[in-house]
């Protein structure tokens, strides 16, 4: 599945842009908050998180990028979050904060740095719904794609297995489009969050979808 993150989107005319989006197929949006700390650089708090689950009813992925995330996740629930995934390395109490995640009421997920390893987090498996291995170091759109971090798939799926979490859905994030998305399938990706791809590319936000989509149609 291709998620169009709406960091590149044009905040200007965000429902617009997510409807585009959405009227080429799109089912899934992530939203990327960042607090300056855990990433150099600041992008969409609860207002725009407001104003996203205003603008559409599909599903929607919030990325916190966020140091010590425990302290935001009531209010991205509250503001319309069906995801929350928070980062290994900006946690202290991971396991707390994955557990709080579903009692919210909301589907959970784990994201991991280019740099960190797989096995970081074979100790929560069973409490995330999704694992993001982010393929760029976070923090920015329009970067590239970091190859290396491909291989993690396979690991996190074979800790998966290990343990019999057969559903866990495997995301990747940064530098995705036509020409690595394909490779992104392969690997076992089955979520992947283009940003610059959907809302810069060449076409229109519906025409750059679609041949998104069309990139990754035999891994479908
Ligand atoms: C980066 C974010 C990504 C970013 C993707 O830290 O997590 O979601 O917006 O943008 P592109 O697809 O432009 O790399």
């Amino acid at each position: 599945m291709i998620a169009p993150s709406v960091l590149a989107a044009d905040y200007a005319r965000l429902g617009e842009h997510v409807r585009e989006a959405e009227e080429a197929g799109a089912r899934w949006f992530q939203l990327d908050v960042m607090d300056g700390r855990f990433v150099p650089n600041l992008a969409a708090g609860l207002p725009v998180a407001k104003a996203l689950r205003a603008s559409t009813e599909a599903f929607i992925d919030a990325h916190l990028m966020v140091h010590e995330p425990g302290r935001f996740l009531a209010a991205f629930a509250d503001a319309g979050a069906d995801l929350i995934t928070i980062h290994q390395e900006a946690s202290l109490h991971l396991h707390r904060d994955l557990v709080e995640i579903r009692q919210l009421g909301c589907r959970s997920g784990v994201a991991i740095n280019p740099a960190t390893p797989a096995e970081t987090i074979g100790e929560v498996l069973h409490l995330v719904d999704l694992v993001l291995v982010m393929t760029v170091n976070p923090g920015f759109g329009g970067q590239r794609f970091i190859e290396s971090a491909l291989p993690k798939l396979d690991r996190v799926r074979d800790m998966a297995e290990a343990r019999g979490l057969a559903g866990l859905r495997l995301q990747v994030d940064g530098g995705v489009d036509v020409e690595t998305a394909p490779r992104a399938a392969e690997a076992g990706a089955d979520v992947l969050i283009a940003g610059s791809a959907v809302f810069r590319g060449t076409g229109s936000v519906a025409q750059n979808f679609r041949a998104l989509e069309a990139s990754v149609a035999t891994h479908v």
